[in-house]
């Protein structure tokens, strides 16, 4: 049976959502709350919407809060997504460091879901070294859940998602059968660490990036936490460091750090000089 809920107890979630993990729930997602919470309520045995933000914010069941917003994230991804952020990474991004003589750089895959985004980094960094020897790069790839995590550590991906946005030639190249499915070759793997972080909370213990890949998650915030979010993104690159957003994302008013910069396949954002 699907859960209902008044229109208080539906105000009590959105407010817990949005201070858990920054979405904002609008106003006509009843459906989505009541098919995606119904199971988990029942396994927990937890009447009404209501009682479960009253466990959730008493903080006295940690993995039932990690499991809720577990199933109100959206992990949807998919390989090179959009094509021109990859594009821009080693036809100005990496060239730009080539020119500066700094062979070494960092980039953070800011909720980097099951692992598309940083592996696709990964994969453009070794076609750039063949071309460049001696050029590396270092991702740090986060995510809020747990579970999307594991996915992406494990690398194993079915047919049906290895289609989306993989060419046949980087599939030869990149990936090796295991089972009924495909998994990232090792090397492709290694120049990434995992980590969970909540991009609500501190990113000081990341350290410091040339660039900052986070698309396709603020669009779900309001504009106070991407505003926040933004600032301490600036905080965490180096000098003139880079910043990509989402294809349908701007810096907007959000944050006055940044200057866009317009390149012929798309926009990268970079930090400006002080
Ligand atoms: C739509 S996916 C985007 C994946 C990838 N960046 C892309 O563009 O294809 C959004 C991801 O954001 C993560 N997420 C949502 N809220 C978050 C938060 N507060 N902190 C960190 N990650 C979050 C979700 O778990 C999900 O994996």
């Amino acid at each position: 049976m699907a859960v209902s809920f008044s229109p208080d107890e539906y105000r009590n979630f959105q407010s817990f959502l949005e201070k858990a993990c920054g979405i904002v729930l609008g106003e006509n997602k009843h459906y989505l709350v009541s098919s995606r919470l119904n199971r988990l309520m029942q396994e927990h045995d937890i009447p009404s919407l209501q009682e479960l933000v009253d466990t959730l914010n008493k903080r006295l069941n940690s993995k039932l809060r990690t499991r809720v917003i577990e199933a109100m994230t959206t992990n949807e991804t998919l390989w090179f997504r959009d094509t021109y952020p990859f594009q821009i990474l080693h036809q100005t991004i990496f060239e730009d460091y080539k020119q500066q003589r700094k062979n070494a750089i960092r980039i953070w895959s800011a909720a980097c879901s099951s692992g598309q985004e940083p592996y696709s980094i990964s994969m453009v960094t070794d076609e750039y070294a063949r071309r460049n020897p001696g050029f590396k790069v270092e991702i740090t790839a986060t995510d809020i859940s747990q579970e999307i995590l594991g996915e992406a550590k494990l690398a194993k991906y079915d047919a049906l998602a290895l289609a989306r946005g993989l060419s046949e030639e980087r599939k030869r190249q990149y990936f090796s059968p295991v089972g009924d499915e495909w998994q990232v070759n090792a090397n492709i793997r290694s120049r990434i660490n995992f980590r969970e972080v909540n991009l609500l909370q501190s990113y000081i213990s990341l350290g410091k990036f040339d660039a900052i890949y986070c698309r396709n998650v603020l669009i779900y915030f309001s504009a106070e936490s991407k505003s926040d979010i933004l600032n301490r993104m600036a905080d965490a690159l180096n000098p003139q460091g880079f910043l990509m957003l989402g294809a349908s994302e701007s810096i907007a008013q959000y944050c006055d750090r940044f200057e866009m910069v317009r390149v012929s396949v798309g926009v990268v954002y970079r930090l400006k000089q002080i």
